[in-house]
């Protein structure tokens, strides 16, 4: 849907194959840059614009009114795959796939669990949960092994903290995870058949599981996030069905995870390469801290583009550029977080930094329902890899993941010298 006043990038120029080039992925900041400068808001193969400038981005995220999901009929109206594959469904039946009522309606049954309050209290199970893997990590390097520190922190870290906040038992948690990751390969942009058909197997694996939960938590309610989602939607005036508590809970888990994944790698690896300023953040306190996660979290953005439904309203122009009505909008933060208008040296690890907050989590009605628990997870394991772990080094300099979604390691192996 390219109108004829709609300038388009060179010929050869293609921001996705761009963005999986291993190259790209180790040294994105010439790239960014490219992008800004040439192409900052261009109609891709993928056949959706994707929108890269800190400005054009953040208006993408505010502006409900000329941003928005066509709704979850709408959607399975235009592709017919979101109304048959059962996976997909959920997709378009979620909160990203959601605006205005309905979106504030789905969003109010799990944003009392993730307030401030509620993260300070969980905070003693993320300390017992990441000193539980920083421990026999550091057991294995001192018995001289190599640690892949995705597959022994990364990973495992998030999955138990929410398997355990949903309150699913730990002889469940193993399989469970298999179910939620073939689901996460989901929302990779234009998934393959085989993707979608394991998604939509690992869905109602998921669904059935989770429905029996809810079931049992209703009988015998618990300390956990699941009896939380049931009493809310009791004590609520609106009405919710099991189907949104179930719907909620994946969401949660699925948004939850591989960024978590993604971010705690990232930090990693940055950490171990800025020294002084580990050790400014070990010496500081809280604030110290909380700038050192948050400028991890703009350099190395775990969520490149994100999933929320956005389409043009409008025909809207940005700048020379005009996205005609009906179009599929997407932003690529991770350019975003790096865009020279709006930071000095953008891809320099600077945690004293100044100036404009990061988009990481989004901005708008689809901000980051986890923001603070992230947050929380990431400084726990940076302070406790930094006091525990430093010493290790890298075996080699790791390789980035081939992905769209997510800005993320495939394996980060350290030992000790
Ligand atoms: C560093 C880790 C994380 C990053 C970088 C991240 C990033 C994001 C981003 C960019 C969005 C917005 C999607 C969009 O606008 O299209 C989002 C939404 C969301 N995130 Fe996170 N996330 C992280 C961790 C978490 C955690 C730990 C949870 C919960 C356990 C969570 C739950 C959610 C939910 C429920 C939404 C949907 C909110 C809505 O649509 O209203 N996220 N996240």
């Amino acid at each position: 849907m390219v109108d004829a006043t709609t300038p388009t990038a060179p010929e050869d120029f293609d921001p996705l194959s761009m963005l999986l080039d291993q190259n790209a992925l180790r040294e994105p900041q010439p790239h960014y840059d490219l992008l800004h400068a040439t192409a900052p808001v261009v109609r891709t193969q993928g056949g959706f614009y994707l929108v890269s400038r800190y400005d054009d981005t953040s208006r993408v995220l505010k502006d409900n009114a000329l941003f928005r999901s066509p709704g979850t009929e709408a959607i399975n109206a235009a592709d017919p795959r979101f109304a048959s594959h059962p996976a997909l469904n959920m997709v378009s039946r979620s909160i990203l796939a959601l605006d205005g009522k309905d979106h504030t309606h789905l969003r109010k049954l799990s944003a009392r669990e993730f307030m401030p309050r509620r993260v300070f209290d969980i905070q003693p199970t993320i300390e017992r949960i990441c000193t539980k893997h920083v421990d026999s990590i550091r057991i294995r390097l001192c018995d001289g092994e190599t640690v892949d520190v995705m597959e022994e922190l990364a990973v495992p870290f998030p999955l138990e903290l929410i398997a355990e906040m949903i309150g699913i038992p730990s002889s469940d948690r193993p399989y469970l995870a298999t179910v939620v990751r073939a689901l996460l390969k989901l929302i990779e942009p234009d998934p393959t058949i085989e993707v979608v058909s394991a998604a939509d197997h690992a869905f109602l694996e998921l669904e059935e599981y989770l429905l029996r939960h809810i079931r049992d938590r209703r009988a015998r309610p618990q300390d956990d996030l699941t009896s939380a989602l049931i009493a809310t939607a009791e004590a609520s005036s609106e009405s919710y069905s099991d189907d949104q508590i179930v719907l909620s809970l994946i969401v949660v888990w699925a948004a939850g995870f591989d960024t978590s994944a993604a971010a705690i790698g990232n930090g990693i690896v940055t950490l171990l390469g800025s020294p002084n300023e580990t050790d400014a953040m070990l010496a500081g306190g809280q604030n110290e801290s909380r700038r050192f996660v948050d400028e991890i979290l703009r350099l190395e953005c775990p969520v490149q583009i994100p999933p929320a439904f956005r389409y043009a309203t409008a025909d809207i122009e940005f700048g020379e550029v005009t996205i005609p009505a009906g179009s599929d909008v997407r932003v690529l933060l991770s350019a975003a977080n790096r865009d020279r208008a709006v930071y000095d040296n953008p891809d320099v690890f600077c945690p004293e930094r100044l100036g404009r907050p990061a988009l990481t989590f989004s901005a708008g009605i689809h901000y980051c329902l986890g923001a603070g628990l992230a947050k929380a997870e990431l400084t726990t394991i940076l302070r406790q890899y930094a006091l525990h772990l430093r010493h290790a080094v890298l075996v080699k300099e790791p390789d980035r993941r081939t992905s769209l979604l997510f800005r993320t390691y495939g394996e980060v192996n350290i030992a000790l010298e």
